[in-house]
């Protein structure tokens, strides 16, 4: 079935995006760090499973301070993943099989190998000086106000040839853009038109919310909520001046703009969960700043059907009018869905991303269940758990579990980060040999959604259920109505759920049940989601 709107909807609203750390994805060269080719040679995988469109984190030159998001060049590929020659086969390879490509594009802040900022440190008269946020020290020759980077210690850092301090909200080693500046902002949209020029279907945009500054550099007040030892150091104080200032809307406007001159790209946007609904819907602006402002809600909840079905409905009540949802349960910076929730609820989590209306966001390898991986002490490689143990994301990083041949197929050498232990039977190769799989549960979940306007653009509304802890939603697109059941807990369950008549269970997460039932008296096994058709 379609009519008008679901041909309206646009290729981004429908889709699924699905996330590739590069370094991570296949390593075809044998380095042990994944790369471009390597990911050319899984657009076959992807496209069996049903993802529309792939996002790259950044594969940009780099010193790899950051692993890539601290960029010394916004032009051209890192060696490590391959050339401009690697990234075109990729895309034409990508497009001939209906796949889009999606970049990060990280603004905020460089490397400080980057040539605008090695001329910017080179003296005070240089050209480029302004083009990143340098200050005077106090008298005392502390740094010119309290602001923490978000790895830890100070955002400033001495500049002994010039005698000033530069700004950093992360590492010394990205220096952030000043964007006050006219000349930064017009390069940086230059490198947004050398990307989509050379046909590349968007961006995701790297801390978003953070690219203005305070322009009289107050100090930051302490936050009142901070737990020292479980937050992060930065949030230390409540970060009233140095990100999230009003004017960061329209330098979004003015890349908006850019993706307009392009045909059917979308921008996307990391902003942060903490911020209050309202000022995180703020940046759909009037529909002319992002398609797509991450919400990243589902991640911190609970992991309870109240609490989740609560937040759905608030966010679809806060989304302004025509704004498009979206909902991520993992990426780089998180701890795996499979380890924050556990194997069985992963499942769920899968059912419940893909059913919902809204932009699903997947992360590589959560469709076979990988897990965070124990990182020993000189494995370590983010320099966020350099500076804060605890904190660090590497776990979450592993190289992608392709087969049980050594290194998980990943590669032929040593991979630059552990495979997990259990890659021999937690892998693609067996999960496709074995149909009641995890990979299996999301390939047909992606493939249920594809052609089902209920879910992939159709209205969403919860419905009260007789049991705490199932989170039951319609989703309806004219007459096709899909109900989604949700058992969130360990116990069986039989819902009642009146004046629905009869209805056919098309998907369990269980992967083996496919049957009519009666909706006085659903019943559902431990942890079981289903898709039901309603007639
Ligand atoms: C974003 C990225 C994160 C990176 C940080 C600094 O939060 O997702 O991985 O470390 O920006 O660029």
């Amino acid at each position: 079935m379609r009519d008008h709107s679901q041909d309206q909807a646009k290729w981004w609203q429908q889709g699924v995006i699905y996330q590739i750390y590069p370094r991570s994805f296949v390593d075809s060269n044998g380095d042990g760090v994944g790369d471009l080719p390597g990911i050319t040679g899984q657009l076959d995988y992807l496209r069996w499973l049903g993802v529309d469109a792939i996002w790259l984190s950044p594969i940009y030159p780099s010193p790899m301070a950051d692993f890539g998001y601290d960029v010394a060049n916004y032009t051209d590929i890192d060696p490590l993943f391959g050339n401009l020659d690697d990234f075109d086969e990729l895309l034409v390879r990508a497009h001939g099989y209906g796949l889009r490509v999606i970049l990060d594009f990280v603004p905020n802040h460089t490397s400080d190998q980057h040539p605008w900022f090695t001329q910017s440190r080179s003296s005070r008269a240089n050209p480029r000086r302004d083009w990143y946020i340098w200050r005077d020290a106090k008298p005392d020759g502390s740094p010119p106000n309290n602001w923490l980077s978000d790895f830890g210690g100070s955002a400033w850092t001495w500049d002994e040839r010039t005698g000033q301090y530069y700004l950093h909200s992360f590492l010394p080693e990205q220096p952030d853009l000043n964007w006050r500046n006219p000349h930064v902002r017009a390069a940086m949209l230059d490198v947004l038109r050398f990307w989509l020029g050379r046909g590349v279907d968007g961006f995701r945009v790297d801390v978003i919310g953070f690219l203005l500054k305070d322009d009289q550099f107050r100090d930051e007040p302490p936050n009142p909520n901070y737990v020292a030892g479980k937050d992060s150091p930065g949030d230390a104080l409540l970060r009233l001046y140095s990100r999230h200032q009003p004017g960061v809307h329209e330098i979004i406007r003015s890349f908006r703009r850019v993706l307009d001159e392009y045909e059917g790209r979308v921008s996307i946007g990391e902003i942060s969960s903490r911020l209050s609904l309202s000022a995180q819907t703020a940046f759909y602006g009037d529909g002319d700043e992002l398609h797509l402002p991450f919400n990243f809600g589902l991640i911190h909840l609970p992991w309870q059907a109240a609490a989740i079905s609560r937040f759905v409905d608030v966010y679809e009540v806060a989304l302004p009018t025509r704004a498009w949802p979206n909902y991520v349960l993992g990426n780089h910076d998180q701890p795996r869905l499979a380890s924050r929730v556990g194997i069985a609820q992963a499942r769920v989590g899968a059912m419940l991303l893909l059913t919902l209306r809204g932009t699903p966001f997947v992360y590589y390898g959560d469709e076979i269940g990988m897990h965070d991986v124990e990182i020993l002490p000189d494995q370590v490689k983010d320099p966020f758990e350099k500076r804060i143990p605890g904190k660090g994301r590497d776990p979450q990083r592993t190289p992608m579990q392709w087969s049980a041949e050594p290194h998980a197929g990943f590669s032929i050498a040593e991979p630059w980060l552990p495979v997990a232990p259990d890659y021999p039977t937690v892998n693609v190769a067996a999960q496709r040999d074995n149909s009641t799989s995890m990979l299996h549960l999301y390939q047909r979940l992606m493939q249920y959604r594809k052609m089902t306007p209920a879910l992939n653009v159709g209205s969403y509304r919860s419905l009260m259920s007789t049991a705490d802890d199932c989170f039951v939603y319609l989703r309806q697109f004219g007459g096709q109505r899909r109900l989604i059941v949700l058992n969130f807990s360990a116990a069986e369950q039989t819902l009642t759920l009146s004046g629905l008549g009869e209805g056919r269970i098309v998907i369990s997460t269980y992967l083996d049940r496919e049957e009519t039932t009666n909706l006085t008296s659903l019943y559902l096994r431990s942890y079981e989601g289903c898709i039901i058709e309603l007639v």
